[in-house]
């Protein structure tokens, strides 16, 4: 079966059980600043999960082009995607679980659908978190249908819930379709999760119930909706009985084209095979960005910096495969080729291909250039890093290919892994603030970030360490201190962080940061070695080049600790002096890194 057959049946039997067909919408969301890319079918719809009415009815499919971005390290494997379409259907407060489960059972198993045998099928289902008991009805459902259940694997929040797809909106457990990619599942009790790895998901049904709220609350949707996401990709490489979506009309081409480029033998070493891989998907994908009608060109912000890493990944990879630009650009014959396949499901292409091929190529020079230099100064590096017994690389060299030839460190670091060594991000850190910092005329170096020790100069540094915090707390881990400067008038923080903040994050940060300057926490330092501050959960990016013994600064203690950092010093004695925290600006500093400015009044 290929995928126009897959999304013509999909959209008949939906349209025979009562749905309308409304249109995909654009990879690029409009008027959500919560998401950078449309990451799933229920995107667009969210105004309608949310209770308006949709003029299209309470019952609606569709198709629609999707990027997610967040699995890019895994993109490689036989399974993973940055660009997929998805198939979804939709009830606006109409059928709930019962309708969804038997619906989703039917188009599966039923001959005159997919027709897919009940053996090779095991399902998911929430097991109960946040006050929300496990999803007992649905597992009925599934059991009723005829799916035993020793191929009904209960699974928590991490699992099986689903959204929002930014920090707030609408959310629900879900309820998950899997199929075997082996033979027959391993054993009686080898359902989905099973460590044998062969349980692939093809679909999802979502029960919207709730939304979360900007101050992170589940408040109960009053009119209950279901968002379903059938993988395109997925399901017809299981319906042509293959294991990977590799194997399948979506990349078949493209590998083609790679191996004629290449001379690489697709099949032959797993790890070329990989990099073909990539390169093909991330060709796809972006492609696909520049195709769309809300394209956006590679950049240092936003979905651009998205497009500009994916664009720079699969280079990277071309390379590896002896594939480096100088038989021709490497990328737009990958668009042209993708654009011709695909002229009858997706003309925008097509439409769009001269565009699409001179973004493609101007990118393309630019990094080739850089990539070139940037690999031919590792590899006269390496033989001197192979013979560092701790089999790490200096920061300050990684930060010398970044400054000197432009080279990204995520490709220094992926250099690095390729060879057994892993770089020292902490000094890169360092050395990347130090020029930061000399390189902004006319301000100086400030040692840590501070000016002076004045009153004012300490609490802001102390609310330096709360933001750090919040900001992890709020974005994530990745979030890491690349710089700040301090007056006495106010804080500027940069850190890095791939995209700009929403409104909502801005907003929880700076509650979060309030909340801790009303608990009045004490600040409290203790001296140890850097293993021990690391041990002891401190974060450990920033500073002058660590001594065997460092100071770490906690804010609160015991349980309610909320901050510790290797910093030098000196800080405010409590945060109850600070004062009120207001963020007034977000904004981009440089590539992958954005700076906040702040005042406490
Ligand atoms: N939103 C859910 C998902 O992406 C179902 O469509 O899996």
């Amino acid at each position: 079966m290929t995928a126009s057959e897959l999304r013509r049946k999909y959209i008949t039997f939906f349209e025979s059980k009562g749905h309308a067909r409304i249109q995909g919408k654009s990879l690029l969301p409009d008027n959500d600043p919560t998401v950078l890319f449309t990451t799933a079918g229920m995107h667009p719809l969210v105004p309608y999960l949310l209770g308006q009415e949709h003029p299209a009815g309470q019952r609606l499919v569709n198709s629609q082009k999707c990027i997610r971005t967040g699995d890019i390290e895994s993109v490689g494997d036989p399974s993973h995607l940055t660009f997929f379409e998805m198939l979804g259907n939709w009830s606006l407060g109409d059928y709930f679980k019962e309708g969804a489960i038997e619906m989703s059972f039917e188009f599966l198993t039923d001959p005159r659908w997919l027709g897919i045998p009940v053996e090779k099928l095991g399902v998911t289902v929430f097991s109960g978190e946040l006050g929300i008991p496990r999803d007992d009805e649905s597992a009925a459902i599934w059991r009723r249908l005829g799916i035993p259940e020793n191929r009904i694997a209960y699974l928590p929040r991490a699992d099986n819930w689903w959204g929002p797809a930014g920090s707030a909106g609408p959310c629900g457990p879900d309820t998950e379709m899997f199929y075997y990619t082996g033979d027959a599942p391993c054993g009686p009790e080898c359902k989905p999760g099973c460590a044998c790895g062969k349980w692939l998901e093809i679909w999802n049904n979502v029960f919207m119930q709730y939304n979360k709220n900007s101050a992170g609350e589940y408040e109960p949707l009053a009119r209950k909706c279901v968002d379903t996401g059938m993988g395109v990709e997925r399901v017809v490489a299981i319906l042509n009985g293959k294991a990977s979506v590799y194997e399948t009309e979506f990349f078949a081409g493209l590998l083609k084209a790679v191996e004629a480029a290449s001379g690489h033998v697709y099949g032959t070493d797993e790890d070329r095979d990989s990099s073909a891989r990539i390169l093909c998907e991330h060709a796809r994908a972006s492609t696909f960005i520049l195709g769309d009608p809300r394209a956006v060109s590679p950049s240092n912000v936003g979905a651009g910096y998205v497009l500009r890493r994916l664009l720079r990944r699969a280079l990277r990879h071309a390379s590896k495969l002896g594939i480096d630009g100088s038989g021709g650009p490497v990328l737009s014959p990958l668009a042209r080729l993708l654009a011709e396949e695909t002229r009858d499901d997706w003309p925008e292409l097509g439409e769009n291909i001269e565009r699409i091929a001179e973004e493609l190529d101007r990118e393309e020079k630019k990094f080739l250039e850089t990539l070139q230099k940037g690999e031919r100064e590792f590899e006269k590096l390496l033989p001197g890093l192979m013979k560092n017994p701790r089999r790490v690389m200096s920061g300050r060299l990684a930060f010398k290919l970044y400054d000197t030839y432009g080279f990204p460190v995520e490709l220094t670091e992926e250099l690095a892994r390729e060879n057994g060594l892993s770089v020292d991000s902490a000094e890169f850190d360092e050395a990347f603030r130090k020029h930061q910092e000399t390189s902004r005329a006319g301000v100086g170096v400030f040692k840590g970030g501070l000016v002076d020790s004045g009153d004012a100069a300490l609490r802001y540094h102390t609310a330096t360490h709360l933001l750090h915090q919040a900001l992890r707390q709020v974005l994530g881990t990745h979030v890491a201190q690349k710089g700040s400067n301090i007056t006495a008038e106010r804080m500027r923080f940069d850190f890095a962080h791939p995209a700009p903040m929403t409104e909502t994050e801005i907003a929880s940060v700076q509650a979060i940061v309030n909340e801790q300057i009303a608990r009045d926490l004490p600040v409290s330092h203790q001296s140890m070695s850097l293993d021990a501050a690391k041990e002891s959960g401190a974060i450990a990016l920033f500073g002058e080049k660590y001594e065997d013994v460092v100071k770490v600064y906690s804010i609160g203690e015991g349980e309610s600790l909320f901050a510790r950092e290797v910093c030098g010093g000196p800080h405010a004695p409590s945060t109850g002096a600070l004062g009120k925290f207001t963020i007034q600006k977000e904004q981009s500093s440089s590539a992958g890194v954005r700076r906040i400015r702040a005042v406490l009044e």
